[in-house]
């Protein structure tokens, strides 16, 4: 079977949230490439695919064009430093509806200690971090689409300078709130 990425996402984008409840959990695991290799049931039911097509499928399928590039540099960076990442993530629906998530991604070691994928776990994020991080994403994305990903990354430093934070610092702080 053919494997899914983001240029089979759906293209027609509709403004349909759909809702985390408070005690559900999305997991998904990839390799060391990004390709999906499990996902749970929550995981299904928000995006919308079958579990057929998401196992195999790049992790990008659901990649929602208004998500900024530089927040996956980020989580790239860091966890194939093996540090772990928190970020707000906007979600595309096959749909072409969208789903916010609180989302946590680390590395997954073998017993020898060589990564062999990651592993991602979200809850449902709080409405004020989305409200927060929603307009920074455009700001962003703006930028990206002006200047590229070193205008983004130059635009986030900043940002984070300024509120004297890191960026996993920020997010956490942002779920608290
Ligand atoms: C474990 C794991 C989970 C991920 N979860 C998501 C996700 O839920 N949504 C998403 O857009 N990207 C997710 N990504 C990032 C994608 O791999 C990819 O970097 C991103 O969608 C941007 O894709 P692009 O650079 O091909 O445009 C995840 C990556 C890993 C390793």
């Amino acid at each position: 079977m053919k494997r899914l990425d983001k240029k089979d996402a759906p293209v027609n984008i509709t403004q349909t949230e759909k809702f985390m409840s408070e005690n559900d959990f999305i997991v998904s695991k990839t390799d060391t490439k990004g390709y999906i290799t499990y996902c749970n049931q929550i995981f299904i039911d928000m995006s919308g695919y079958t579990k057929e097509e998401l196992i195999g499928a790049n992790h990008n399928l659901i990649r929602h064009p208004d998500m900024p590039a530089v927040a996956f540099n980020l989580a790239w960076d860091l966890i194939k430093k093996g540090q772990e990442f928190f970020g707000f993530v906007k979600n595309l629906k096959k749909d072409g509806g969208y789903y916010w998530v609180f989302a946590y991604i680390t590395a997954d070691y073998d017993s020898k200690g060589t990564v062999i994928g990651y592993s991602s776990f979200r809850r449902k994020p709080s409405r004020v971090a989305v409200e927060t991080i929603a307009p920074v994403y455009k700001l962003l994305l703006d930028a990206e689409k002006k200047g590229g990903m070193e205008a983004s990354g130059e635009l986030l430093e900043n940002f984070l300078a300024e509120n004297k934070t890191s960026y996993n610092n920020l997010v956490i702080n942002l779920q608290k709130s």
